[in-house]
């Protein structure tokens, strides 16, 4: 793959639902909110979209589809996963005959010959590594796919996958209020000339500074509908330190400049609406001196 990877990502798992949880498949971004966004993404130069099969039940797949199809964009490039069911009930998992269905559906929903990067989207105990990259590298002489990855691994997981085949990228969860790649995964990615992508880059929301110690969960806001993973957050040290964030100035700006002034590191963005594209392009206008990073990796810490 090639090395001349992208910062910025733009990540669609907003298009329709809220990731893979079916509960929400049929919500999120409607397919006008999604086009607008990606037009915004495009225009800002952001040409490498984020998806999978699952989000929102295959419907971000598809408004990326009818993207693609009305706006014909010369240099797109394209993620795409799999793993979770398409459906409440429906089969899941990375089985070599499972993975081939789904990838060609994935292409059937995108309108496209193939992707770029295709990833399994998470770990499965019962598929042994070297079947899945014997699949893989199937997908890749046939040119449906350019590269493959893995995503919500830990560093003993990368390391087995390292030696039974060319795993090119990791995708996961990596914010000031998430560091647990800093230990193995992101060492195993720089040491292996692995692609590491941040997902979640501010945990959800948290690092916008819309969640107040003692204030009411905004309306509509992830916390309100899908608090599961950031429960935890609920945390006074996490308060001190997000208002401490704050008072340093746009905390969405600073935890991506965090993130950007790892060279390591690119960053899957999760915006709802174009202004949401803002901080990203502020940081990378303004990159992070690595005497404030590691002030701000301090203050997290
Ligand atoms: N591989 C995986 O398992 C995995 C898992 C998760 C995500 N991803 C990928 O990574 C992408 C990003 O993940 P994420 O959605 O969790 O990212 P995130 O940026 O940490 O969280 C996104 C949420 O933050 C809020 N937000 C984002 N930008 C904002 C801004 N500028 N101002 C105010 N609020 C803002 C919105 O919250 P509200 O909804 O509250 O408005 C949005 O839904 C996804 O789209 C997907 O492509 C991958």
């Amino acid at each position: 793959m090639s090395r001349a990877y992208p910062r910025v990502i733009l990540g669609c798992g907003n298009f329709g639902g809220i990731g893979s949880a079916p509960a929400f498949f049929g919500h999120g971004e409607t397919l006008e909110q999604a086009l607008e966004l990606m037009d915004a993404a495009w225009e800002a130069g952001i040409t490498w979209f984020d998806t999978a099969d699952a989000y929102g039940g295959g419907r971000s797949e598809i408004y990326i589809g009818e993207w693609i199809r009305s706006r014909r964009p010369d240099g797109l490039r394209l993620t795409t996963k799999t793993f979770n069911p398409m459906a409440e009930g429906e089969d899941h998992g990375l089985a070599p005959a499972r993975v081939r269905r789904q990838v060609e559906t994935s292409l059937d929903r995108l309108g496209v010959e193939g992707v770029d990067l295709y990833l399994a989207h998470d770990w499965d105990p019962d598929v042994p590594v070297a079947e899945l990259a014997a699949v893989f590298e199937e997908l890749v002489a046939a040119g449906t796919i350019g590269a493959y990855g893995l995503s919500n691994v830990d560093g003993a997981q990368l390391a087995e996958a390292l030696e039974a085949g060319a795993f090119a990228a990791v995708q996961d969860s990596y914010s000031l209020l998430d560091r647990e790649a800093e230990r193995d995964v992101l060492p195993l990615c720089a040491a292996n000339d692995v692609w590491f992508q941040a997902f979640s880059p501010l945990a959800g929301g948290w690092l916008t500074g819309k969640y107040r110690r003692d204030a009411p969960t905004p309306e509509g806001s992830r916390m309100t509908m899908r608090p599961g993973p950031y429960e935890h957050l609920h945390d006074d040290r996490v308060y001190d330190a997000l208002e401490e964030l704050a008072r340093r100035g746009d905390p969405a700006t600073l935890a991506l400049a965090w993130l950007l002034a790892d060279e390591r590191v690119s960053v899957v963005l999760g915006p709802r609406r174009p202004a949401h594209l803002e901080p990203a392009l502020a940081a990378l206008r303004q990159p992070l001196t690595q005497a404030d990073r590691e002030e701000l990796s301090a203050l997290f810490a």
